[in-house]
């Protein structure tokens, strides 16, 4: 195992390319089960995600082809609607082969994922949303039996979840007849989903509103598309250059896909640029606290709230960040705190007060998001080094980091462990 070593202190200045989003490949490689043409994805981000759903589409028998960040698929040779608990349980995304896998083949058997290190995170609206489409689910030794013809429905779902909005949207596209799915999720990576089933010849319109409407058809063809770019990377960058008190530019990004975090840095007193797909956030006079409430898109995602916090522990002033999305996420509180960080935690609520300073020392990463905070409050240490371990969670989502850390400035090294 890996672990990465920060002596921090250093602000961070420079630019940095912005990858592909991984939120939207993974439901993008799902989405080409359905695909009876070859797909091309371009911008493909290299990362253990993205070669996780490639173990799962290649054990179904799909050939997959990923040469940097360009990746064909081809699921004319798929003959196993099985996806096994052991890459299931690896990462959750891999439950989105269950919609494309029954649409298509009218049946399907995917182990339910469980639990995770952020809550207990149910898959019961991916369920009820199958069974008003018409499926017959049971649940045989931890999985999901799922089988029937697909038909056109009206659904609401209880919360609007991402994966669920994305599991039924792409079930949708084959079932007979037109479906309505409200209170669906609407975060860029529905849509950027929903532009590749319509370029394969699905019939979906509303994709970015909270009402999603679906003709089904009968075959979808092939396509070629592009990855957006990751707007949870282009925020964790930039955060990293506030933190530090420096100047970030994220190339590559979309600003629109990042609405009320940069309007919670601009309140933070951060100088935001923005130029097209150009993002600079500047900070080398400081910045001050800032109140953080985690919603769905358009709101403060919660995914970048680990990340935010880590920054708000040196902010001017108290932040007060309500976690609403996900049961379980504050698991850096206590990484934090032992570099010096000044968190109350309340329920769902964290009450952060700044600190002058910060210092290194070992911590331990939980999940993605939080490890990235630890980098971060790493780059911000002013004395001492601060070793993550358990960088895995790391490599899931961000690719290669610490060069690209270590390209703005910081002096930051991965280490093999032990
Ligand atoms: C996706 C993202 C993840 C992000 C999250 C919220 C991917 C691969 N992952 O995860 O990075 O943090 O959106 O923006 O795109 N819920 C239920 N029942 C369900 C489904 C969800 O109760 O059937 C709950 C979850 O436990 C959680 C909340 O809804 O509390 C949000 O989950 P959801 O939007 O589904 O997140 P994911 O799709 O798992």
């Amino acid at each position: 195992m890996d672990k990465i070593l920060i002596r921090g202190g250093q602000p961070l200045h420079g630019t940095v390319q912005v990858r592909g989003a991984k939120n939207s490949t993974l439901p993008l490689m799902a989405a080409s089960i359905l695909a009876e043409q070859p797909c091309v994805l371009h911008n493909v981000p290299c990362l253990h995600d993205v070669f996780t759903m490639d173990k799962i589409l290649s054990g179904l028998g799909m050939r997959i082809e990923f040469t940097g960040r360009y990746m064909t698929l081809d699921a004319s040779s798929l003959d196993s609607p099985v996806a096994p608990y052991d890459l299931v349980r690896k990462m959750r995304a891999s439950f989105f082969v269950l919609g494309p896998l029954l649409a298509r083949y009218g049946k399907a058997r995917v182990s339910l994922p469980g639990g995770c290190a952020i809550g207990t995170r149910p898959v019961d609206i991916h369920l009820k949303g199958l069974e008003a489409l018409g499926a017959k689910l049971t649940v045989e030794e931890g999985y999901v039996v799922a089988e029937g013809a697909l038909t056109g429905t009206e659904f609401t779902l209880d919360f609007p979840s991402v994966g669920a909005t994305e599991n039924l949207l792409m079930a949708a596209c084959r079932a007979q007849g037109m479906t309505r799915l409200n209170n669906v999720a609407r975060e860029p990576e529905i849509v950027d989903l929903a532009q590749f089933l319509n370029s394969l010849g699905a019939r979906i319109s509303g994709a970015g509103t909270d009402l999603i409407t679906v003709v089904g058809v009968d075959a979808l063809g092939g396509a070629e598309h592009t990855v957006i770019p990751d707007r949870i990377e282009a925020g964790t960058f930039l955060i990293a250059g506030v933190a530090t008190r420096g100047d970030v530019t994220v190339l590559n990004a979309n600003p629109d896909h990042l609405p009320s975090f940069l309007n919670k840095l601009r309140d933070a007193a951060v100088e935001v640029e923005v130029q097209g797909t150009r993002i600079r956030a500047r900070a080398t006079d400081g910045f001050k606290a800032s109140d953080i409430i985690t919603q769905p898109f358009p709101g403060f995602p919660t995914d970048l709230q680990a990340q935010m916090m880590a920054m708000l522990c040196v902010a001017d002033g108290v932040s007060v960040i309500k976690e609403t999305v996900f049961e379980n996420r504050f698991m850096q509180v206590a990484e934090l705190a032992r570099m010096g960080a000044d968190i109350a935690l309340d329920g769902n609520a964290a009450v952060v007060r700044g600190v002058k300073k910060m210092c290194g020392a070992p911590v331990m990463a939980s999940d993605l998001r939080a490890s990235a905070a630890l980098v971060i409050a790493g780059l911000i240490a002013e004395r001492g080094e601060t070793a993550v371990s358990r960088v895995y969670h790391l490599d899931r989502g961000y690719e290669r980091i610490e060069e690209r850390l270590a390209a703005l400035g910081a002096d930051i090294q991965r280490v093999r462990e032990g």
